[in-house]
């Protein structure tokens, strides 16, 4: 029997029959503000995943381990269940954001290296950034565990770094989740969509990701749909 085990923001997981594998349904659902904020995008979550699906589909074709395993239909993933650890590893290679607000810059200048960030995952807590003694202390990781979560993180930003600039777009900072298979492998998890990366498109540098829902700027699936095709065309190309 399945049984719903957790509903996010974007996402609900289901407990499968195979206890080491998780079914991700993708919700047509934008938050902001950590959840304060939200509202219903239809297609937004097929859109969402059909973007992470094939994002993930490249990463693992480039050697990075995944949860991923199949696609059930549109809207819906099997992924092998994680230990994750609580943690949102982002890296930044604009400035952009909360980067860019919490120093008091503007927006846009490529930084001489990505930056990278550590938050703990607690919607109580508003996600506070948590560096690496900190998350020692607390036991939620150990120093090999975040060493190896930040090499595959700066794998990730060497691999779609120039995927997105063919697709015709900048690839501002992203935030990756990270969890633990009960082999005791860390693998890369959750999803990699507009939801949680910034992209800019190269010429205009329009806002292609939810930051046109934060900023009401434009239609959230309309955007996805235009991400994803032009992702579609690239792979298609290189295929
Ligand atoms: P949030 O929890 O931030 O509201 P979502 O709505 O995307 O986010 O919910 C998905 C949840 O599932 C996240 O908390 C994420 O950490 C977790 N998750 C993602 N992939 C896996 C996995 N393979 N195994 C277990 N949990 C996962
Ligand atoms: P920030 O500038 O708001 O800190 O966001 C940096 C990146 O991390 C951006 O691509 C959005 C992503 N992100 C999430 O996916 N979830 C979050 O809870 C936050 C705060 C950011």
């Amino acid at each position: 029997m399945e049984k719903l085990i957790y509903t996010g923001k974007a996402k609900q997981m289901w407990q499968t029959d195979d206890p080491d594998v998780l079914r991700v349904v993708y919700m047509d659902q934008a938050t902001a503000l950590n959840g304060k904020k939200k509202e219903h995008f239809a297609g937004k979550g097929a859109a969402a995943k059909a973007i992470s699906d094939l994002v993930f589909h490249y990463l693992i074709k480039h050697g990075i381990p995944t949860h991923f395993i199949k696609q059930l239909s549109p809207t819906e993933d099997l992924v092998k269940k994680c230990d994750m650890f609580p943690l949102e590893f982002v890296t930044r290679n604009v400035i952009a954001g909360h980067f860019a607000s919490r120093y008091g810059l503007d927006e846009g200048k490529v930084l001489p290296e990505p930056v990278e960030e550590t938050f703990y995952k607690s919607d109580q807590l508003n996600d506070p950034f948590i560096n690496e003694s900190g998350t020692i202390a607390l036991g939620i990781a150990s120093h090999a565990d975040l060493e190896k979560a930040w090499s595959l993180s700066r794998e990730v930003n060497g691999l779609l770094k120039p995927l997105f600039e063919k697709a015709g777009m900048q690839l501002v900072d992203f935030k990756l989740e990270f969890g633990r298979l009960s082999d005791g492998k860390i693998v890369l998890a959750d999803e990699f969509s507009p939801d949680n990366c910034r992209l800019w498109d190269l010429k205009t540098k329009h806002h292609m990701d939810k930051d046109v829902y934060r900023r009401k700027l434009a239609d959230l699936t309309t955007t996805y749909d235009k991400v994803l095709a032009r992702l579609q065309k690239v792979v298609k190309e290189e295929a």
